[in-house]
This record gives C-alpha cells, sequence and structure tokens, in this order.
C-alpha cells in the first residue's frame, strides 16, 4: 500500500486525476470503476477540467459504477446514476452504453448482478477502481461482515451508512435499505485501486483499514492484501495514522524512476 498525505482534498484530487490521465493515455479503452458519495466530487472536478482544457478524452473509456441503491430509478435526484450524470458523466465524452452503473429497478435482482459481474469480465476487467471509506469501513455498500471474496449482489445497509447517507435526503425514512453492490472480490479483481477519504470524520476508520488487522469487520482492511493500492488522503483523514511521518517521509523522497 502507498499512503499519500496532502493538505487538501484539491490536492489528493490533483494526484489521482494525474493517474487516471496517465492510464488514459496509454490506454485509450481503458477500464475505470468509479465511486459515488462526497469524496469523489473533487476528483471528478478534475478530470472534467482535464478533459476541457488538456483534451483529456474518455470517449473509449468503459465504466461500471460500484453500487446503486435499490428502489431508485436513474431521475432520481438521490440516484448514483443521477449523481454520476450531473458529476462527471453529462461533463465528459463518455459514451452512455459505455457507463455502466447496477440497474436499482431490476425486476430480477440476481441476474442483474450475475450480468453485471459478466459484463466487467467482458469488458477485459477493471484497470483502475476509484474508491471511498464508510464510517463503519464499507467499500462499495459491502458492510461490516461481508464476505471478502463477495461478488456483486444485494446488501442490506446498516445503520450508521443509512444515518451517514440520510444528508443527501430529505429525511433519514427516505434513505433506501437495500442497494446492488460489486462484492469485495470484485474490487480485488481490479489492477489498481485508489482509495481517498476526506476530514477528521474518517481518521479513525482509515487508520483501521489501513494499519489495523485485516478483518472482514473492516471490509477495507482487505485492500491491504492487494498489490496496487494508493490510499490517498487530505491530512485530517490521515492524523490517526500511526506511521504518518513515515509515509510522508517515503512521498517526499522518492526516486526519480518511481515518482
Ligand atoms: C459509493 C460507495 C461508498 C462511499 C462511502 C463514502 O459509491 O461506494 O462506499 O464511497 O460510503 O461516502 P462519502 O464519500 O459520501 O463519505
Amino acid at each position: 500500500m502507498e499512503i499519500i498525505i496532502r493538505p487538501t482534498p484539491e490536492e489528493c484530487a490533483s494526484i489521482g486525476g494525474r493517474i487516471i490521465a496517465n492510464l488514459i493515455n496509454g490506454k485509450p479503452n481503458a477500464v475505470l470503476g468509479l465511486a459515488t458519495g462526497s469524496t469523489p466530487i473533487p476528483l471528478y472536478s478534475e478530470l472534467v477540467r482535464m478533459h476541457k482544457e488538456e483534451g483529456l478524452s474518455f470517449s473509449e473509456v468503459t465504466s461500471f459504477n460500484l453500487d446503486e441503491y435499490i428502489g431508485l430509478s436513474g431521475e432520481h435526484p438521490c440516484s448514483y446514476q443521477f449523481f454520476m450524470n450531473e458529476e462527471l458523466f453529462g461533463k465528459i465524452d463518455i459514451k452512455s452504453n459505455s457507463a455502466h452503473i447496477p440497474n436499482g429497478e431490476a425486476q430480477d435482482i440476481q441476474s442483474e448482478c450475475l450480468q453485471y459481474e459478466q459484463a466487467i469480465r467482458s469488458s477485459g476487467g477493471i484497470d483502475l477502481q476509484v474508491l471511498g471509506i464508510g464510517s463503519d469501513g464499507h467499500i462499495g455498500f459491502n458492510e461490516p461482515g461481508s464476505s471478502l471474496g463477495s461478488r456483486t449482489r444485494i446488501k442490506t445497509l446498516t445503520g450508521e451508512t443509512i444515518e451517514d447517507n440520510a444528508r443527501f435526503f430529505d429525511n433519514p425514512d427516505q434513505v433506501p435499505r437495500h442497494c446492488i453492490t460489486m462484492g469485495v472480490g470484485t474490487i480485488m479483481d481490479s489492477e489498481t485501486v485508489l482509495l481517498f477519504a476526506f476530514g477528521e470524520g474518517k481518521a479513525d476508520i482509515i487508520s483501521k483499514a489501513v494499519e489495523g488487522p485485516v478483518s472482514a469487520m473492516v471490509p477495507a482492511s482487505i485492500l491491504q492484501l492487494h498489490p496496487n493500492v494508493k490510499v490517498i488522503v487530505d491530512e485530517a483523514a490521515g492524523s490517526n495514522l500511526a506511521n504518518i511521518s513515515y509515509y510522508k517521509e517515503v512521498y517526499e523522497n522518492k526516486p526519480d524512476w518511481q515518482a
């Protein structure tokens, strides 16, 4: 794991944007795994900026989002489809049929999940997965106790996640209780993972995920077993890390070939 701690979310987003642009410039038909929530917003703004000002093209890119609420249509302002259209897809040149999000209104949820896994496989697999982290350690909506080998499936949100996400809805009762999410195993199959976290509220879970034991009770901790993960956090989210000064020293003294 490489731990990168920068002063602000914008600086973290600029690093993430550069990594994604390098990937797409080297492989125009790259497959991206994307997240929603408040964390990736600065990253998506940076990608939009790079598209508009630097000509970064997503025309051959395929994307797969991590998750979607069950029961919300793509037009619902709290659906992840709506979020992605607003924050990214509507502002870049990705083809709409190349940008995949689980269908939260599917009649047959189980076959929707199987088809989603199949579509990821048929695309050649995810080159780079963007992740946020829930305050309970979830990645995607893989809540504590999720199988660390799980695939795309239905999950029930925890009370903590419902409370955290209530800020996007008019009241907590409107937060759907169920979602479709890529599994932990699906996420672990990605070639590269960028995990972002910002703010003091994420400091405790970031230290557990990065420095604690690998446990299904902190699903993000499985990333310690992934060979190519960068955890990119602002000062506040990194503030509980025991080895913080070491991570900073490593980042600031990278040999040229690695930088
Ligand atoms: C969203 C997702 C979730 C969020 C997490 C953090 O697609 O997969 O794991 O990344 O709930 O949400 P924010 O960024 O709103 O704190």
